[in-house]
């Protein structure tokens, strides 16, 4: 781990129990939230960072006439805290390529499924539908593909018979704060890198579903 906490900046649009998660970490030393930006000003999260101590910005996507305009605004606003990493935590944007560009290799994100199943949205019921008895998340790098960019971590959780969309999303929620942090902090150290759209880790090319761990 290098000496100075890796400053990181999370992007967010509601509740912000990931961010929650990735601030309760941030005194183990890897990494430190700089500042949260929400496009949306009643976000829960920005109360939780204030609480915190952390810097907060809103930039609503409204009051731009096109997603590249928001998106420099983002880049601006993102860069003056010369972040090394972007942390995306349930902000519900499309990001142009323009942005990922910009932050290329450096932007992680959370998704609640096992990926490369399940991009886009309403995973819970999408897997309750289909009979599946394994689900998950999965923490990714960044690309202009949305959902598509290489996977880090995974975490497994079973579906029970009994499960609605509501109690498999708490487990998977429970899995999502444990590996975010974890995943974070790697970035941290230096022991991941985004090459050639795979993920290195400590220097070896990881497969599709990254590093993959039973959650619960
Ligand atoms: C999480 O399910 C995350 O996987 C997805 O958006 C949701 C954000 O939840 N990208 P929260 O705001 O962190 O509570």
């Amino acid at each position: 781990m290098s000496q100075t906490p890796c400053p990181i900046v999370v992007l967010i649009s509601g509740n912000g129990s990931n961010l929650q998660a990735l601030m309760d970490h941030s005194d183990e030393g890897a990494y430190s939230v700089c500042a949260v930006i929400s496009n949306k000003a009643d976000a829960f999260g920005l109360q939780r960072a204030s609480k915190a101590g952390i810097p907060t910005r809103v930039i609503d996507h409204r009051d731009y006439a096109d997603r590249l305009s928001f998106d420099q605004r983002l880049i601006e606003e993102i860069d003056s805290f010369s972040p090394k990493l972007v942390v995306l935590a349930g902000f519900m944007r499309i990001l142009s390529p323009e942005f990922v560009q910009h932050f290329a290799g450096k932007i992680l994100n959370i998704h609640p499924s096992l990926l490369p199943a399940y991009r886009g949205t309403h995973t819970h019921e999408r897997v309750l539908e289909a009979g599946e008895k394994e689900h998950g998340v999965s923490v990714h790098f960044v690309t202009e593909e949305l959902d598509g960019g290489p996977v880090v971590l995974q975490a497994t959780v079973p579906v029970n018979s009994d499960d609605t969309a509501i109690t498999l999303a708490e487990r998977v929620f429970k899995q999502e704060h444990r590996i975010y942090p974890k995943a974070v902090a790697w970035f941290a150290a230096g022991r991941l890198r985004m090459n050639e759209k795979a993920v290195e880790f400590d220097g070896k090319r990881l497969g599709v579903s990254g590093i993959r761990e039973i959650g619960a």
